[in-house]
This record gives C-alpha cells, sequence and structure tokens, in this order.
C-alpha cells in the first residue's frame, strides 16, 4: 500500500503571545494561513515493524527525533494497531527552522495519510487530537486553511478565507531558535500588538489590503541585531509593491502579500538574487480533510 500526501506550509497573519503559562508554553492569538508551497511525503505500508525514512536534505535525521518518524509511532500506539513496516520518503521543499510549521506539516501530513492507506476512519478532530501529542503546530497542520489559534495554537477558529493573492517568501541564511525567541519574549512588556480584530474584520469584508496592512508578529520586536536583515526584505517586499509583509511564526522567514502577480514577480526576483530559499506561491484555501 502506497500513497504520496502533500504538506502544506503555513504563514502567520497576525502572532501575538498573551501570557506565559504554568506548563511553561505560551497562550497565543494568531491568524494562521496555509500556502501553496509544500513537501512531498511518499508513504509506503508493508509486511513488518519499524519506520524508515529518507529525504532530499541529508542533514535532517532520519529517525525518531524527526517529528514524521513520530507521527507514525503516535498513529500506531494510540490506536494499538498491529505492527506494520513504514518507509516515508519526503521530499522538502518548505524551508527547515524558518517559522513556516515545515516539520508540522509533515506530521500532519503522514497522520492524514495513514488515516487513508489504513482506512482507520478517524475524524479530522480525532486526528487534531493526535496532532497535539507532536507539536503546538500540528492540529493546525492536519486542517490548514485561514484560522484563529488560540491556547498553546491547538484552539482553532475557522476564518473567512484570505482573498486569493501572490506570496513571496523569503528565509534569510541565518536561523532562529524557538524556545530562545520565546524566552525574550516578556508578555508585560510588549509595547505594539497587532490588531486582531482590524484583520479578522478585513477577512469577513473580504478585503486584502485591510487584512495586509494588518500583517503583524510581535516576535519581530525580540530579535536584537538580526532584525535589521528581517526590515530589509520587508522593505524590498513593500517597495516592489507588496500590501503588507512581515516574519512567520519565530522566523526568519518574511512573506508578503501581493494582489498584483507583476509585482509578486519583481519581489521575487530581486530577492532570489541574495536568498537561495525564496519562493514565489500563493495562499492554499481548500479543505486539507
Ligand atoms: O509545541 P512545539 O514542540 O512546537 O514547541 C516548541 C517550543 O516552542 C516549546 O518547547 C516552547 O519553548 C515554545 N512554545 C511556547 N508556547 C507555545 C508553543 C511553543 O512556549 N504556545
Amino acid at each position: 500500500m502506497e500513497l504520496t500526501v502533500k504538506a502544506y506550509g503555513k504563514i502567520n497573519l497576525s502572532l501575538d503571545v498573551i501570557r506565559k503559562l504554568p506548563s511553561g508554553f505560551h497562550d497565543m492569538r494568531m491568524v494562521m494561513e496555509t500556502v501553496e508551497l509544500h513537501d512531498n511525503i511518499h508513504i509506503t505500508i508493508s509486511e513488518g515493524e519499524g519506520v524508515t525514512m529518507e529525504s532530499n536534505l541529508p542533514f535532517l535525521p532520519s529517525d525518531s527525533r524527526n517529528i514524521a518518524v513520530k507521527a507514525v509511532h503516535v498513529f500506531f500506539e494510540e490506536l494499538s494497531l498491529p505492527k506494520k513496516h513504514v518507509a516515508i520518503k519526503l521530499h522538502k521543499r518548505i524551508p527547515v527552522a524558518a517559522g513556516m510549521a515545515g516539520g508540522s506539516a509533515n506530521a500532519a501530513a503522514v497522520l492524514r495519510g495513514l488515516n487513508t492507506l489504513l482506512e482507520t476512519g478517524l475524524s479530522k478532530e480525532e486526528l487534531m487530537c493526535l496532532g497535539e501529542k507532536l507539536g503546538s503546530d500540528v492540529p493546525y497542520c492536519v486542517i490548514g486553511g485561514t484560522q484563529l489559534a488560540e491556547g498553546r495554537g491547538e484552539v482553532l477558529t475557522a476564518l473567512p478565507p484570505l482573498p486569493d493573492c501572490h506570496i513571496v517568501i523569503c528565509k534569510p541564511k541565518f536561523s532562529i531558535s524557538t524556545p530562545e525567541l520565546f524566552s525574550r519574549i516578556d508578555c508585560n512588556k510588549i509595547r505594539h500588538r497587532p490588531d486582531t480584530g482590524g484583520l479578522l474584520h478585513g477577512l469577513r469584508t473580504r478585503s486584502l489590503s485591510q487584512v495586509a496592512m494588518r500583517l503583524f508578529n510581535v516576535f519581530e520586536d525580540v530579535l536584537a541585531d538580526r532584525g535589521r536583515e528581517i526590515g530589509q526584505i520587508k522593505s524590498t517586499l513593500l517597495h516592489a509593491g507588496a500590501s503588507g509583509a512581515a516574519m512567520t511564526g519565530t522566523g526568519p522567514t518574511v512573506f508578503g502579500l501581493f494582489d498584483n502577480e507583476a509585482d509578486a514577480n519583481l519581489a521575487y526576483a530581486q530577492l532570489k538574487e541574495h536568498y537561495r530559499e525564496t519562493f514565489l506561491t500563493k495562499n492554499y484555501s481548500e479543505s486539507l480533510v
């Protein structure tokens, strides 16, 4: 039995950190959007046991440190399924450690793929519950679309879809550690927060410009010296005609929303000269489950 599943990346139209929870995690308020940029995951199930994995990126772990492999274990253990051999072939395109939930998207795609292949008939809510065991963004990645994500990121409310647009995505060459960035945020000292209400109104009225002018990520204020490069990429996007630009998640990837394809092409060409990991994509509004 085999199947190829698509694992779509996400961007944060907004990201707010409300408070630190006793668990050490943070209470979030984010508007998430799925993009067409995706990884492919080929899953083969055969007789035997264990999980093997290979990918086009040699530096990615292929053992149980990889969240896609963990997803297989969680699926089989939580459902008490008889043992099988599962082989995963991952073709990655979504930038790694980039704030686009690439790993979470892989885990979510594995859960969806196994549910189809093994005909286990789990509902989307049940798949999201399994996803919660794997990471804060996995439940979102199970369903995708335009969603308000609260709590750790697992409390999801469907929103009217973002109007269709062109999206330029650019990952600078440095990486940012997620736990480090969270440790730098002092929720009592955040001076600027996203206008989430205004953004939701923009979505309800299907106004790309009203949404784009409210893109905001509180992590951009705690980037220290790395913030300069983020600022420069945003400026390139805006000068080329983006309706708005922001960093996604814990970064360092920056994106711009464009209603005009020619402007998006120009921004893509300008950034691609300096940044290998620059992509031209669109939002993806179809349901993933
Ligand atoms: O859930 P996930 O494994 O993706 O989280 C990675 C890290 O991000 C956590 O260990 C924690 O430091 C931080 N985090 C947080 N609050 C959240 C989500 C993630 O502090 N809501």
